[in-house]
């Protein structure tokens, strides 16, 4: 398929998506334009830029904003970040192989390729992008301000779209570098990672205790000749349901009141090859040879810089009006995985957009 097709393709992929009247784009789109603002002194030092639109964030949410309000003409300025929170621009899709889910690309696409080529898309209608990292907003006063360490934009209305984060679990052997085995069987993906060669056949742990720590058990057996679900408690939380399913597969047990307090190499081999699993209440410490070791503890969305700014949930997701994408600021929008705990998909994530 040569190339402009496949642009048609995903112009009219993103384009369905985004057609949902609630979108953020629509919405920014709906507020009238400020009168002439004025740049304050603290902001002397930095290059002031105006913009109708000021989109933060580089996964499919922030690009399908983006698509949506420049094609709009709203000559959006958008920030990709720098490595927040140590993802590269364009997000968590970046940090994965083949997605196959996405409706559109029938044998799959590298998310890599993917975000580029959203990227490319944003670009091809007038967005301008800045590979910076916003660190800080002003929703005080009109226009918003957005601030990186080179710039300050005067905006009239501001998209969030900043993503969120799996979280990991610090112990010994748990990073990356030569001493840890993070992608060397350490993973915070198991639908992601989940059917990669070293973990065939082999044992495999996942930790957490909530529905996603049981849908990837579960999602494991698939491959592993065994899954030990290790929890800090004697309960999980994890809906009935779910816990069901993880209970009555033969290939799954549970670890309870347990704590990883190190992970150690396989051989030579540089892949991981065990964990030392210390039980809470005895102080026990035991060994668990397992080839894998997912973590399912739950993601953190990527609001530190708003700053208590916009409202956000008791787990710093930002809150939006429901069905809407309107924050509990006029005229700031979010879209994506940081206002969503529950589907957390690309898909999803443009469609907010
Ligand atoms: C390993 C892995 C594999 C996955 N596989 C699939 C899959 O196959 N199919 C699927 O549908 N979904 C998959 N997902 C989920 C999917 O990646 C997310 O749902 C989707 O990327 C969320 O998009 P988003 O637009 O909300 O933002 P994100 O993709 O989370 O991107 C937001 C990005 O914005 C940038 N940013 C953050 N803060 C700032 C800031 N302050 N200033 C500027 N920029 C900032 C960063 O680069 C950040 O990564 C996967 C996730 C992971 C982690
Ligand atoms: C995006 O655009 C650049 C510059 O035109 C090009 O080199 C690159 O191949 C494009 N990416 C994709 C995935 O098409």
């Amino acid at each position: 398929m040569g190339p402009n097709k496949l642009k048609f393709l995903l112009n009219k992929v993103c384009g369905v998506l985004g057609l949902a009247t609630t979108s953020a784009v629509a919405a920014a789109a709906s507020l009238s334009t400020s009168t002439a603002p004025k740049i304050t002194n603290a902001m002397d030092e930095l290059q002031t830029l105006k913009t109708k639109v000021c989109i933060i964030g580089s996964g499919p949410a922030a690009h399908t904003a983006a698509i949506y309000a420049s094609r709009a003409e709203l000559k959006p300025i958008l920030f990709e970040g720098w490595m927040a929170n140590d993802i590269a621009p364009g997000g968590q899709l970046t940090t994965t192989t083949d997605v196959e889910n996405f409706p559109g690309f029938p044998e799959g696409i590298l998310g890599f390729e993917f975000m580029d080529r959203c990227r490319n898309q944003s670009l091809r209608f007038g967005t301008q992008i800045f590979t910076e990292t916003v660190n800080k907003v002003d929703f005080s006063s009109f226009p918003y301000k957005v601030l990186t360490d080179s710039k300050a934009v005067l905006a009239d209305s501001v998209i969030i779209a900043t993503g969120a984060v799996a979280k990991r679990l610090k112990f010994l052997g748990s990073g990356d570098g030569p001493k840890g085995f993070w992608n060397r069987g350490i993973s915070a993906c198991a639908v992601c990672d989940g059917a990669a060669p070293i973990f065939r056949n082999k044992p495999l742990a996942v930790i957490g205790g909530g529905d996603s720590a049981m849908e990837e058990a579960t999602f494991l057996t698939k491959y592993g000749s065994k899954v030990h679900i290790i929890h800090r408690r004697d309960t999980f939380r994890a809906s009935k349901i779910m816990q069901n399913r993880a209970h009555t597969n033969p290939k799954i047990d549970v670890i309870w009141n347990s704590v990883i307090v190190e992970a150690y190499g396989d051989g030579e081999k540089g892949v991981l090859g065990g964990l030392k699993v210390k039980n809470v209440v005895t102080g026990e410490v035991s060994d668990l040879k397992v080839s894998g070791l997912f973590f399912a503890i739950g993601h953190e969305p990527a609001t530190k810089f708003l700053d208590g700014q916009l409202e956000l949930d008791s787990e710093g997701y930002i809150v939006t009006k429901p069905g809407t994408t309107q924050t509990s600021v006029r005229g700031v929008f979010s879209a994506g995985d940081v206002q969503d705990k529950k589907y957390r998909q690309a898909v999803t994530a443009a469609g907010t957009g």
